[in-house]
């Protein structure tokens, strides 16, 4: 729907406010008077008057829970909401469990570990999962990710895709790419540009890997600090708005840094309370030995924390038993040791053949 047929704008005002990235009634509604007056240059009491005739919109729709979240709401119809919220399909059964039945909607999920630990993985098999039929999972839609790290590899995309069953082509080209080479890129993509696309293409996962790793690099020293911050803050702000506004599902990547501390030295997430309090959901991972991995819900607003294993294979992320970690060798996607084994008796029959 247009932002034209908000009561209070008129083409004038329409422009000043698809100018600063107000370009959906989704993003009108969900945003503060002093925001939408700062971005667009319309007086703070016509954006209060604005915001509301907005939420009058979003309320008369039917298909929308994040939108339910505009009211005050009785404590029936909140649980109603919050307990039936869309969740995406990790493709690991352990890593679902622990989660609540995967990456909710309406939210944003932070993946924080050290280099190699599986964050760009989890994000491909999830640009996947998205698009598989609800009752495997997935919510049927496209993917969008935001790539600031250059590490998208469109034929593991297509690797995965066809271990769930879907066409490779159409799978990958399904995934929607944003490389933002800088901090202010990122900042301007999220903030002006994401909500209009997330509605055109009807896409249910953001992908941000990463969401810190400008930051660190562009502002060095403590005098930096509160601007990062600030500009970090923006930035988890306006991807939950997003989240909530379009029941999608947000999924963000985080770097670590190590720390000296009494028993040698610990690895902790940049960003600091900022990142900690902006997401909804944040989980660890870990290396183990070999391709196999620890992944632990770290915080969540009703879940316990609890540990899931998995392994990184090359057709995407695979469960594992707490008893494989001990395992002497890689664990192999199922099939692939057996689909060797099975060469090699081909050959050698056929050598009994010849001979
Ligand atoms: N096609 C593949 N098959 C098997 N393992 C892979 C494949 N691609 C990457 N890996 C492994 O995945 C790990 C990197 O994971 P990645 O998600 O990129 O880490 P992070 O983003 O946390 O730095 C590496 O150990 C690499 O060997
Ligand atoms: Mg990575």
């Amino acid at each position: 729907m247009d932002i034209t047929n908000i009561k209070g704008i008129g083409p004038e005002k329409a422009k000043k406010l698809m100018n600063a990235g107000y370009s959906t009634v989704e993003s009108i509604a969900f945003s503060s008077p002093r925001d939408l007056s700062l971005d667009s240059g319309i007086p703070e009491e016509t954006a209060r008057t604005i915001i509301a005739s907005a939420k009058l919109i979003i309320r008369s729709k039917e298909n929308t829970k994040g939108g339910k979240l505009v009211e005050i709401l009785s404590g029936k119809d909140a649980k109603k909401v919050l307990q039936n919220m869309d969740h995406i399909t990790t493709g690991i059964k352990g890593l679902d469990r622990i989660l609540g039945g995967g990456i909710e909607t309406c939210a944003v999920t932070e993946f924080y570990g050290p280099a190699k630990a599986g964050k760009t993985q989890i994000c491909h098999q999830l640009c996947v999962t998205v698009q598989l039929p609800r009752e495997k999972g997935g919510l049927e839609a496209p993917a969008l990710y935001i790539d600031t790290e250059r590490t998208v590899k469109y034929d593991h995309i297509k690797s995965v895709a066809e271990r769930f069953g879907l066409d490779p082509d159409l799978a990958s080209d399904n995934v929607f790419y944003a490389y933002t080479m800088n901090s202010e890129a990122l900042y301007e993509l999220v903030h002006k540009n994401l909500d209009e696309v997330v509605q055109n293409r009807g896409i249910k996962l953001v992908v941000v890997d990463c969401l810190t790793g400008h930051f660190r690099a562009e502002y060095c020293g403590r005098e930096s600090l509160p601007l990062r911050q600030q500009k970090i803050n923006r930035i988890i702000h306006d991807l939950l708005r997003i989240a909530v506004s379009h029941d999608l599902a947000v999924v963000v990547t985080n770097q670590v840094h190590s720390q000296p501390d009494l028993y040698g030295k610990s690895e902790n997430p940049i960003g600091g309370h900022t990142v900690a309090h902006g997401v909804t959901f944040r989980l660890g991972l870990s290396t183990r030995k070999y391709n196999m991995r620890t992944v632990t819900v770290v915080d969540a607003p009703a879940l316990p924390p609890d540990e899931a294993y998995f392994a990184i294979t090359s057709r995407g992320l695979i469960d594992i038993n707490p008893k494989d970690l001990n395992s002497k060798c890689p664990i192999k996607f199922p099939g692939e040791g057996e689909i060797r084994e099975r060469e090699v008796e081909s050959v050698e029959e056929a050598e009994t053949v010849t001979d």
